[in-house]
C-alpha cells in the first residue's frame, strides 16, 4: 500500500536532511524538466510575463536586440536564421515579421506551440517555422544559413562537450563564404564569466501556483559553485503539500572565461571572434550581466554535410519539407 501524504511528506523532508552536501555535480545532462508538457506550459507563462526576464526578456528588451543584431549580422529581407533553442519564438517571429526567414528549434512543447500560432497571428508562416526536437539530437544539416542564434545564455545548460558539439552543428549549416558573399554567422550569449555569481546560497518559499506547481508547494533551494570547473548548480526540492512528494530538479550552468569561449568557437570553426560585454551597451535590464560572441565560419571547416550546389540561392529549409522536415 503507497504511503498516504502525510507520510510522504514525512520521508521528504528526511531525504531533504540526509541530501549529500555539497550536492554532486551532475555527471552528464542535468534534469531541468523543460520538456516535460505540464512543466513547459507554466514555463510558457513565464516566458511571457513582462514584470521580469527569468525564461525570456521582456518584448521591448528583445526589439532592441532585434535590431542589433539586425545591424550586426548585417541581416536583410530573404536572410535565412536559425534559431536554436528558440523558446517560444519571440526572436524568430518578430525577425520574420521583419524579412528573414526562420526557422526555431526547441524541446518545450508549450513554447513550440505558442511561436507557431504567434507566427500564424503575424501572418508570417510562410517563412517562419519552429520545430520540436532536442538540439543534442540533430540530425546531419541539409538546409544553410545566414545566421544561426543561440541566445539567453543556454550554451551554458549543456557540458563542455555537449556545447562544443552543438557548436560544430550550428557551424556546419551557416553558408560558406565565397568571393562573392561573406559566409554566414552564429551569436552566442553567454553570462559573462566576471559577473557570475560565485557564493553558495539557500532560499525557500513556499506558493500555489507558479513555475513550480499549480497547487500549494514549498520550494526549498541551494546554489553550490564548483570553482575547480566553473560549474554553478542549484538544487531545486519541490515538495507538493497535497500529496506529500517530493520532486528534485537540478540546473547546472557551465561558466566560461571569454578566452575559453573564443578558442572553443575558433575549434568548432568559426573565425573572427568578436566579443560584445553588455551586448555593446543595447538598454536591457541586466546588460551588465551578458557577453555576446559574434563569429563567421571558417570557409571549408564544418562542411562534413552535403551542401547544395545552388545553396546560396535556394536551400531547402528544414520547413519546406513539410509535413516531415529535415531536421538539423
Ligand atoms: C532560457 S530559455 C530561452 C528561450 C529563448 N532563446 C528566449 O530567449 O526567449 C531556454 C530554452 O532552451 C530550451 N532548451 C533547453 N535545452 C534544450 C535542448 N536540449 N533542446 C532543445 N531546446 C532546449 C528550453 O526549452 C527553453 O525554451
Amino acid at each position: 500500500m503507497s504511503p498516504d501524504p502525510a507520510h510522504r511528506l514525512y520521508n521528504a523532508l528526511w531525504q531533504i536532511y540526509h541530501r549529500p552536501q555539497p550536492p554532486p555535480p551532475p555527471y552528464g545532462a542535468a534534469n531541468f524538466p523543460w520538456d516535460d508538457p505540464d512543466f513547459s506550459e507554466r514555463m510558457l507563462r513565464q516566458h511571457l510575463d513582462q514584470s521580469h526576464g527569468a525564461a525570456s526578456r521582456p518584448q521591448a528588451e528583445i526589439f532592441r536586440l532585434v535590431d542589433w543584431l539586425w545591424d550586426k549580422l548585417s541581416l536583410h529581407e530573404g536572410s535565412r536564421v536559425l534559431d536554436v533553442t528558440c523558446g517560444p519564438g519571440l526572436y524568430a517571429v518578430e525577425l520574420a515579421r521583419r524579412g528573414c526567414t526562420v526557422h526555431g528549434l526547441d524541446f518545450s512543447p508549450a513554447a513550440i506551440r505558442y511561436a507557431q500560432q504567434m507566427a500564424a497571428d503575424a501572418g508570417v508562416t510562410e517563412r517562419c517555422s519552429f520545430e520540436l526536437c532536442d538540439v543534442l539530437a540533430m540530425d546531419a544539416p541539409s538546409a544553410r544559413f545566414d545566421a544561426v542564434l543561440l541566445l539567453y545564455g543556454e550554451l551554458a545548460t549543456f557540458t563542455p562537450d555537449e556545447a562544443a558539439n552543438l557548436l560544430r552543428r550550428c557551424a556546419s549549416v551557416l553558408y560558406p563564404s565565397s568571393k562573392q558573399c561573406p559566409g554566414g554567422r552564429m551569436v552566442v550569449e553567454l553570462l559573462d564569466f566576471e559577473h557570475i555569481d560565485r557564493k553558495d546560497n539557500t532560499w525557500w518559499f513556499a506558493d500555489d501556483s507558479g513555475l513550480w506547481g499549480d497547487s500549494p508547494f514549498f520550494h526549498l533551494g541551494e546554489r553550490h559553485w564548483y570553482g575547480e570547473q566553473n560549474l554553478s548548480l542549484e538544487k531545486f526540492h519541490i515538495i507538493n503539500l497535497e500529496t506529500g512528494e517530493l520532486h528534485e530538479y537540478t540546473l547546472a550552468d557551465q561558466a566560461y572565461p571569454t578566452d575559453t569561449m573564443a578558442s572553443m568557437m575558433h575549434e568548432a570553426g568559426f573565425e573572427q571572434v568578436e566579443i560584445y560585454p553588455a551586448w555593446g551597451n543595447v538598454k536591457l535590464y541586466d546588460a551588465g550581466e551578458w557577453v555576446v560572441y559574434l563569429a563567421g565560419k571558417v570557409p571549408g571547416v564544418a562542411e562534413n554535410v552535403t551542401t547544395q550546389p545552388n545553396a546560396r540561392e535556394g536551400p531547402r529549409l528544414p520547413m519546406d519539407d513539410n509535413p516531415e522536415p529535415d531536421r538539423l
